[in-house]
């Protein structure tokens, strides 16, 4: 097999630049993308007939410019060019003949005539209305924090009102994480590939990220402890039961790994469960696992309406009153309105039905992919509203989701989820709940099936 080897002679310059310089043009010209594995120092140093350590300077030159990222054990990777949080800055409405499988969404939004029936009920409410309208807790109403941990506890978290905060949701909550466990300039870590909410809040608050190699099960333990040893980590962002987006699943035995990994070096855990709500199973979370190390966070964005921002922050004891300082510094407090409607709304006898529709809509739309995608690698849990294509060779995951956009489906590649300069790989997320029917659903992965079916090389059959 051949591999990429530059021309290095003849520059003028030292041939370490030199190397990284061929880097740079070959990334630019397309020759490389990101996600592309570079050979190893010994083989391009034969190749090249230059030493070994001329190309371990050279690939370090093209790191320090944020070319390529070396993978402890796995090799030196073609990183992403991407900004940081372009994707999520991306929530644009989809055009009306599109099918927009790009964002994990609750399946059409049936709750909205139970929800404008709450606030009527609220608006009628003298008492209740003018307690809502007042000034409240930084942590919200208490009986509004012992409903939450009422919610909570059937998904097996413990928890009490002192050390749950309500929030504007789960970015609310995983950005008062992260002021609670970090300052600026103080790295953490994540999944390599995450959910982009994450490098977005990092980004505003000068935190760098760094994106750990992972496999099914999410976080290699292995990498953590190595990259502990190396650095000071402040906090681990993790979605460990349903990850965003791989659908990775973690274990008991590898949650306990990560968390004598992250006491031994002092690192607070940040559990992200809001893809769960689904999930057949409860997982072992690590708030229960690892109480004084943990910020568990959960919402109703995925369940009632992302449009009400009703979050829950579990933090450790000894952050809870910093998190408190952070909402009071932000809003003073989560808007108390918001949250007696989502509450209400979910104790009526109504929602758990319609919860109950929407879980059984969930799985029809899960069987529904497994069997339009039958024969290619999806990864897929049950309860889980997105599923993991990894692309056949020779796709590019960012030449796929262009492809798709032009037929009018609309997904997101990998690229859009890599950590700092994690390397993509070839893969694609697909939201299978946004679509209002599952007749929409299944025109678009026949879409994706096809374009699958007709090869790369359809697209350029044209000409
Ligand atoms: C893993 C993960 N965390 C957090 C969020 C943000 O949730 P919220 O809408 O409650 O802010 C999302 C939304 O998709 C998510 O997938």
């Amino acid at each position: 097999m051949t591999f990429w080897t530059p021309t290095i002679e003849g520059s003028g310059v030292a041939r370490y630049i030199a190397l990284a310089d061929q880097i740079e043009t070959a990334i630019q010209s397309g020759e490389l993308s990101a996600g592309d594995k570079l050979p190893t120092h010994r083989k391009l140093a034969d190749a090249l007939e230059v030493t070994v350590g001329t190309v371990t300077r050279g690939y370090s030159e093209a790191e320090r410019r944020g070319l390529v990222s070396a993978i402890v054990g796995s090799g030196t990777f073609v990183s992403s060019q991407q900004q940081p949080d372009i994707q999520f800055s991306h929530l644009l409405p989809s055009a009306a003949n599109e099918i927009d499988l790009s964002l994990n969404l609750p399946i059409a939004n049936q709750s909205a005539p139970g929800i404008r029936s709450v606030m009527q009920e609220i608006a009628a409410d003298q008492n209740l209305f003018l307690e809502l309208m007042g000034y409240q807790h930084e942590r919200g109403l208490l009986r509004h924090r012992q409903w939450a941990v009422e919610w909570l506890a059937p998904r097996g978290i413990q928890s009490s009102p002192d050390n749950l905060a309500i929030t504007c949701g789960g970015q609310h909550a995983i950005t008062l994480s992260l002021m609670a466990a970090t300052r600026a300039g103080d790295t953490i870590a994540a999944e390599g590939l995450a959910y982009p909410g994450l490098k977005a809040v990092a980004s505003q608050q000068g935190l760098k990220v760094v994106g750990l190699p992972m496999d099914g099960q999410g976080v290699l333990p292995d990498a953590f402890a190595s990259y502990c040893k190396l650095n000071h980590l402040r906090a681990i962002y993790l979605c460990p039961s349903i990850q965003n987006p791989t659908n990775a699943s973690m274990g008991l035995a590898r949650r306990k790994a990560i968390i004598k990994i992250a006491i031994a070096n002092d690192v607070w855990i940040i559990e992200d469960e809001i893809p769960t709500n689904y999930l057949a199973q409860n997982p072992d979370s690590f708030v229960n696992l690892a109480p004084q190390q943990t910020f568990y966070i959960n919402s109703h964005s995925k369940t009632v309406a992302p449009g009400l921002r009703v979050g829950y922050l579990i933090a450790p004891p000894k952050l809870i009153e910093s998190v408190s300082a952070s909402i009071r510094a932000q809003c003073w407090f989560a808007p108390t309105i918001n949250v007696e409607i989502a509450q209400r709304w979910l104790d009526k006898k109504e929602a758990k039905d319609w919860l109950n529709i929407q879980k059984k809509d969930l799985y029809k739309r899960q069987e529904l992919t497994s069997e339009i995608l039958d024969g290619y690698d999806i990864v897929m849990t049950k309860g889980s509203f997105h599923v993991w294509l990894s692309l056949p060779e020779p796709w590019r995951a960012m030449e796929f989701q262009t492809l798709l956009a032009e037929k009018g489906v609309r997904v997101l590649s990998a690229e859009s989820f890599a950590v700092g300069r994690f390397p993509a790989p070839q893969a694609i997320r697909i939201c299978i709940s946004g679509p209002s029917t599952i007749g929409q659903l299944e025109t678009g992965l026949k879409i994706i099936r096809q374009q699958l079916e007709d090869g790369y090389d359809a697209r350029f059959s044209v000409f």
